[in-house]
């Protein structure tokens, strides 16, 4: 009965945590793709075919669905993956949709037409290729109107995250918060829309400064999950072990995470 979780690298784990506490029976596989991380500066038929072979990975383990802890791969690839690429009976889900539903005082799935809501100037920090694929702003086109949204694209800081460099990923964050105020020097709420940011999430606040309300991705991401899994329990899969597996150095890669996640995290060989 284990669910796969998918990411380019350390960043999902933000989502792993939440969901491991939110569902502590559930087996959860972790798949990082170290290897090839950052995703956010690759093209999209990159993306989607280092998405597809983690996925398959998954698959082996018996997770016949798997959570795409990845902004970048849910924006570029997903989509294209649940039309032409998904056999019968295998499921992937992207962390966008929650978030949005959130933001949009939303319940669960709710598809009813775009209607006003509180929020009206909103910041978005993601990945370069998160903000050109324009996802976010077409899944909240769907939910809600008269909501002027600012997108950051935030190069480098997936990349200082993995290479364990908190300073210059601390950094990196404010000029990236800095330029965005240049333009929107006033928002209302603020969406870290990649998996590694919670990981500085406190740096993003400290920056934004207290009036504005952060919003991130994992807590959001396990209720939709357990929602999910009351409505679909037959999408757990036959896996039975619980294991965090990355395309990296194994060694390296468990020194980064239990650095970042400031607990003790054991990758082994993908
Ligand atoms: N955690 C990924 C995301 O949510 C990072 C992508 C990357 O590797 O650049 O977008």
């Amino acid at each position: 009965m284990a669910v796969g979780v998918f990411d380019s690298g350390l960043g999902g784990l933000t989502v792993l945590d939440a969901l491991q506490q939110r569902l502590p029976q559930v087996p959860f596989v972790y798949y990082g793709d170290n290897a090839h991380t950052p995703y956010g500066v690759r093209d999209a038929d990159d993306i989607f075919a280092l998405t597809c072979a983690g996925v398959e990975r998954l698959w082996a383990e018996g997770c016949d669905l798997v959570i795409i802890a990845c902004n970048t791969a849910s924006a570029v690839a997903l989509k294209r993956m649940q039309e032409t690429w998904l056999p019968p009976g295998k499921r992937a889900l992207g962390v966008f949709v929650p978030l949005i539903e959130a933001l949009t005082e939303r319940q669960w799935g709710d598809n009813s037409p775009p209607r006003e809501v509180a929020v009206k100037h909103v910041a978005l920090f993601a990945t370069p290729a998160t903000v050109s694929s324009r996802a976010f702003q077409r899944e909240l086109a769907y939910r809600a109107i008269g909501v002027d949204v600012e997108a950051q694209p935030c190069g480098g800081v997936v990349d200082a995250i993995e290479q364990g460099d908190e300073i210059l990923a601390e950094a990196l964050v404010r000029s990236h918060v800095d330029a965005l105020k240049r333009r929107m020097p006033h928002p209302e709420a603020a969406i870290l829309g990649c998996t590694h940011y919670p990981l500085v999430q406190k740096t993003f606040q400290d920056a934004l400064g207290p009036q504005v309300k952060v919003f991130s991705q994992a807590n959001l991401v396990a209720e939709s999950l357990a929602d999910y899994l009351t409505r679909r329990p037959e999408m757990l899969g036959t896996g039975t072990r619980s294991v965090n597996l990355t395309t990296g150095n194994p060694a390296q890669v468990s020194a980064r995470a239990t650095q970042f996640l400031r607990k003790g995290v054991k990758f082994e060989a993908a």
